[in-house]
């Protein structure tokens, strides 16, 4: 390939590649800022139940139904992992929900859940259409991108419900989302700045040589130090076993999606968010970010004219915290939220199952909607 052509870097006047205009994090500079940010904050809290703008509620609380209790089988354990299946109620406060993966169940479940990567690499078969309860809801379960979820066309006129990351599903629950710092999720702290030594940590565990990510690695990389752990790169070291105990010790991290697609937008930008460093972000556009995070939350690669330009500012931040901390305030309001794969998604799915008893809902172009 050309070095991924996108990112070729673009000769550009010294101050544009210095002081480059990352869209909104300056754009604010005097004391409105903090009445935007509390006015802002207010619209959250008042009328959106602190989600964010455009964002659903990926668990709104529902008024308790009357409606009976359901069962839910879950046709196959994802990706061919058995783990135990929760009990809704006691933890995850879901009420009237029964699941389980017995297949003999298969004629009274009301609905099933079949994960796609498992019926779509031929493992295992879809549910059978003979003896398909009349009532039974078919429940669509995917989270992967559409660039790794093969042979939806199969899948056709099939489902009934989709369950996936994307903020259209029937059933969204993404991978992590932000709400109210009293709403539950884990408080995220305005961090402290003192004990990051390092610049930029990317950890990749599945290296390609033909994705936009490695591209933009590649040459990010001439121009600033990248630490790179994981498969391709250093192990994580001793005693800081999770990513987001490593990425604490780095200013900035590269939350590379493998692919990039609407609301495709995975854990790596949200272990980013834990552990308090700026994530750089490749995967939807900026707008798409916007629907899940600030927008000084995030440094979009999109908003340079060339990863040099990208390279410069970070490097501008690091000698200027003042300017660095406008990217972390905005984390003081919120929590985050992660759902626990898969008994969560289970729950989730049950409770949504059992909201919509009674309904008829078909899936129709699959394909055409995963993919657009
Ligand atoms: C579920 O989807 C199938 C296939 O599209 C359809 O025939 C059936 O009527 C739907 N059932 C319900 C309960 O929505």
């Amino acid at each position: 390939g050309d070095g991924g052509g996108r990112w070729r870097v673009m000769s550009k006047d010294t101050h544009s590649v210095l002081f480059p205009t990352p869209r909104r994090p300056d754009s604010c500079k005097c004391d409105c800022h903090f009445l935007t940010a509390g006015l802002v904050a207010a619209a959250f809290l008042v009328l959106l139940g602190f989600s964010l703008p455009h964002l659903p509620e990926p668990l709104a609380l529902e008024p308790a139904t009357t409606a009976p209790e359901v069962t839910l089988l879950i046709w196959t354990h994802p990706f061919g992992r058995k783990r135990p299946l929760p009990d809704c109620l006691a933890r995850y406060g879901v009420d009237g929900c029964v699941l389980t993966d017995d297949r003999f169940e298969y004629a009274r479940a009301d609905g099933v859940l079949v994960h796609h990567r498992d019926v779509a690499a031929g493992t295992a078969e879809l549910p059978p259409e003979v003896g398909r309860p009349s009532g039974q809801k078919w429940i669509w379960l995917n989270y992967e991108s559409p660039s790794h979820t093969p042979d939806l066309w199969r899948l056709e006129g099939r489902f009934n419900l989709t369950m996936t990351y994307r903020a259209d599903s029937d059933i969204f629950l993404p991978y992590g989302y932000l709400v109210h710092k009293h709403g539950g999720g884990q408080p995220l702290s305005e961090p402290s700045r003192t004990s990051r030594p390092g610049l930029v940590a990317w950890v990749v565990s599945n290296w390609v040589d033909s994705q936009a990510r490695v591209a933009f690695y590649y040459q990010l990389s001439q121009y600033i130090q990248v630490d790179v752990f994981g498969r391709a790169g250093h192990s994580i070291p001793e005693g800081l076993g999770s990513v987001v105990r490593l990425v604490k010790h780095y200013h900035f991290y590269l939350a590379l999606e493998n692919s990039q697609h609407t609301d495709y937008i995975t854990e790596k930008l949200w272990n980013a968010v834990l552990a308090g460093a700026v994530p750089v972000v490749l995967g939807p556009t900026r707008k798409n970010y916007e629907r899940f995070l600030p927008p000084e939350a995030f440094i979009h690669v999109d908003d340079f004219p060339s990863v040099k330009a990208l390279a410069l500012y970070l490097l501008a931040l690091r000698r200027d915290p003042a300017r660095l901390l406008g990217h972390l305030r905005w984390r003081t309001g919120f929590g985050l939220r992660q759902p626990a794969f898969w008994g969560e998604h289970y729950c989730t799915a049950c409770r949504a199952l059992r909201k919509n008893i009674g309904r008829t809902h078909v899936v129709r172009d699959l394909t055409r909607w995963f993919e657009s």
